[in-house]
């Protein structure tokens, strides 16, 4: 095929896209959203702040934020045959097939998302019913994130579901579906409140991530918005990506003291282990959200008692940052390696850490299907190409004359 040249292996150094949203340096550790860095912000917003900032492209004023807030929580409630869909699952399903699956319903509750009834031009620019269209699909994947995630919780324990009161943050009303026993007057503890929120901010996007991508490509052949998140979702399950929260702490718990920790580095650098939660494919210094990650477990940890697995994690940590092995392919601990410790000691079950990446990265994935649906020139199917290596042309032959 004239003038094609296969991209190197897994995409390294080819962009598929001109994006203004979100900007990584991965020599220098930046990330910032809209240009504003990700320290300032996890250090003065607030996630459903930064999620306005990187959907619609500016901090929101006062009325703006409110409006939105209001309209997230608001359009948090679930139908009650959601209920029924996932008591559908087996009692040990992990939570991110039941969210993977579920986001892929929620899309049957809404025709009008669904393009083909719609002909192609769903969105435009200008055409006020077309953002509404879009605001209302961004707004109930926003606000039924939290909700569907807690509903796979709840079920795996035999639990109703609950409606969180109004007046709670978008962060509180998770925790309060997530948490709630019956007890009277229920609130969520303030520092676990704050922590969380600002693992969801730094959690929110990271551009073209691998499930991002997906996300695109799936939102590219116009498909509702609901089932190219379901696909985002299944992408960010692999423990390559948003799965490595859960593998870091099997990882920590398989090492155990951290008198095992040398031996690990020694069979990882056999290739026999992996160390997850180290390592990617942009940052080569180091993943600014980890130091984040990082500060904000001493806050959870001073309300929750210190996790048995943080010594290890230190050494592990340690051991790593200093061995040439690791130096030399630029491995540093990336958003995964510290989070599980702070999901962990906060009481989510293990398999659930990958469900607490998905659930502030459709505000990523939004933002970057917005953009595409609202791009200069309209929506392009994403179709590549490949460069044939098979057999030539060759004739058929029965079966009985083969050799
Ligand atoms: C996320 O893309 C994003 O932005 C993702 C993310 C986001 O916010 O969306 O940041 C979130 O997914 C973070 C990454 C979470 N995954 C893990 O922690 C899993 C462990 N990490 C590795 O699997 C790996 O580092 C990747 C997948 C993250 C990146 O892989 P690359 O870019 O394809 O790098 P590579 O495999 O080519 O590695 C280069 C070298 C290789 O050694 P050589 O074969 O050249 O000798 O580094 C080695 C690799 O073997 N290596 C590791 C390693 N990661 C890379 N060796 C040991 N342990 C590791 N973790």
């Amino acid at each position: 095929e004239k003038g094609l040249r296969v991209a190197d292996k897994g995409f390294l150094n080819t962009a598929v896209i001109q994006s203004r949203i979100t900007y990584i340096d991965g020599e220098a550790g930046v990330l910032r959203y809209r240009g504003y860095p990700i320290e300032q912000l996890a250090g003065r917003s607030s996630h459903l702040e930064c999620a306005y900032l990187l959907i619609y492209g500016s901090l929101p004023t006062r009325s703006q934020h409110n409006h939105f807030e209001s309209e997230v929580l608001r359009h948090g409630v679930m139908h009650s045959d959601a209920q029924t869909f996932f008591r559908s699952f087996r009692y040990d399903a992990h939570p991110m097939s039941m969210l993977t699956s579920a986001f892929a319903m929620l899309g049957s509750y809404y025709p009008e998302a669904n393009p083909s009834l719609q002909g192609q031009r769903l969105y435009t620019e200008g055409d006020r019913t077309s953002l509404e269209n879009m605001d209302r699909q961004i707004y109930r994947i926003i606000g039924k994130a939290t909700t569907l995630a807690a509903m796979a919780y709840r079920v795996r324990q035999g639990r109703d579901f609950v409606t969180p009161p109004t007046g709670l943050s978008y962060t509180g009303s998770f925790l309060y579906q997530m948490d709630h026993l019956g007890e009277e007057n229920y609130a969520p503890n303030p520092v676990l409140e704050k922590a969380l929120d600002v693992l969801f901010l730094i959690h929110a996007d990271h551009e073209l991530n691998a499930s991002c991508t997906t996300v695109l490509q799936t939102a590219s052949s116009l498909v509702d918005p609901y089932s190219a998140v379901a696909a985002g979702c299944a992408s960010l399950y692999g423990p390559l990506h948003g799965g490595a929260n859960e593998a870091v702490i099997r990882m920590l718990i398989s090492i155990g003291k951290p008198e095992n920790v040398p031996a690990f580095i020694e069979a990882v650098k056999r290739r026999e282990k992996t160390l997850s939660g180290f390592g990617h494919r942009v940052y080569k210094t180091s993943d600014p959200r980890s130091f984040i990650v990082r500060k904000t477990a001493d806050a959870v940890f001073a309300v929750t008692g210190k996790d048995e697995l943080l010594e290890t994690a230190m050494a592990l940590h340690d051991a790593a940052m200093k061995d040439e092995y690791f130096i030399k392919r630029k491995l540093a601990p990336n958003v995964d390696f510290w989070s599980g410790l702070i999901y962990r000691a906060m009481g989510f079950p293990l398999d659930f850490f990958p469900v607490l990446f998905v659930v502030p990265r459709v505000v990523g994935w939004l933002a970057h299907w917005r953009q595409m649906m609202l791009q200069e020139g309209g929506v392009k199917i994403w179709r590549p190409r490949q460069i044939y290596t098979g057999s030539g042309k060759r004739d058929y032959m029965p079966v009985d004359e083969r050799g």
